[in-house]
């Protein structure tokens, strides 16, 4: 019996056993998912069926063996089993995202957005595809080149970050979200605290990151090495690289420093494909 006819029938029965709301949502839900069959006559060969033991005020009667009723009861439970499985990933997905969010490794502007959620022209819509597409080619490890999203404040960069961060988890790749100045600020905190592991000897290895607003702080010659060390380690391991920056390449490698801004501009040119995000703030 079709999924549609099936629920109109259970509503139509659960009113005419007199049940009240709740036990009618219940018998409907129950109709949706089970070929226990409500009908004394078996839908696929006509046999009457005989009423299953254990049933309260709704009559059940036990599920017919016949090739059509067997046939229709396992599409039923794959079709269940697969929505149970889809329902707790999304719910597991979101406390391990609300989690990463508290700790600043997921930026919480990025919860419960989602692809196209904001209005833009047509040319910001073209720059979201590439992202977009650009995210499949790399998940799916086709892809070779870096990306570089840059453009004005509040044009989504960071939400488009977060995206890129909620697709990897989904296809359990290996992923870390920073921001530069909170990378630059936890380098030095481990000096203070003369910690023997540094941030960036993880980051080396990640299979994909994530460096947002690339270039936000003032440069010096410390942080153009930093810089250019990740970089340039990530290279050679061809490591996936994501960088949001509210400059362009130029701009932004010449912020980093002046010493290394030549080298980093030319590996970052040769290396990514260069999304930018135009028009309006979304704030
Ligand atoms: N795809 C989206 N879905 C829902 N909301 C969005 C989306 N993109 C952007 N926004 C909203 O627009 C606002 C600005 O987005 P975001 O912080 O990502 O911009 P940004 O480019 O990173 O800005 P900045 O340059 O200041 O860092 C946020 O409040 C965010 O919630
Ligand atoms: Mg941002």
């Amino acid at each position: 019996m079709d999924v549609e006819v099936r629920r109109e029938w259970s509503e139509w029965y659960g009113e005419k056993l007199g049940l009240d709301l709740d036990r009618r949502k219940a018998l409907t839900k129950m109709v949706l998912y089970s070929t226990q069959t409500l009908m004394p006559d078996c839908s696929f060969c006509n046999r009457r069926l005989p009423r299953s033991p254990g049933a309260s005020d709704i009559p059940i009667y036990r599920r017919c063996s016949c090739a059509g009723a067997t046939s229709e009861w396992e599409r039923l439970e794959s079709k269940r089993t697969r929505e149970i499985r889809q329902r707790s990933m999304d719910e597991w997905e979101k406390s391990v995202l609300s989690k990463a969010a508290d700790g600043g490794k997921y930026p919480s502007s990025s919860l419960g957005a989602d692809w196209h959620g904001v209005k833009r022209g047509p040319a910001g819509v073209a720059a979201e595809r590439e992202v977009r597409s650009w995210l499949e080619s790399t998940l799916s490890g086709k892809e070779k080149s870096w990306i570089y999203i840059y453009g004005p404040r509040g044009t989504g960069k960071t939400t488009l970050a977060g995206l890129i961060v909620q697709g990897a988890i989904r296809s359990a790749t290996d992923c870390r979200y920073v921001r530069w100045s909170g990378l630059l600020h936890d380098i030095k905190a481990g000096w203070a605290d003369k910690s023997p592991s540094n941030p960036l000897s993880e980051l080396k290895k990640t299979k994909l990151l994530v460096i947002d607003d690339f270039g936000k702080d003032a440069g010096s010659e410390w942080v153009a090495t930093t810089a250019f060390e990740l970089i340039d380690s990530r290279e050679q391991a061809g490591l996936q690289t994501v960088f949001t920056s509210n400059f362009a390449i130029h701009g932004a490698a010449t912020r980093l420093g002046q010493d290394k801004a030549a080298a980093i501009e030319d590996r970052l040119r040769g290396r990514c494909k260069v999304v930018e995000l135009g028009g309006e703030s979304h704030r």
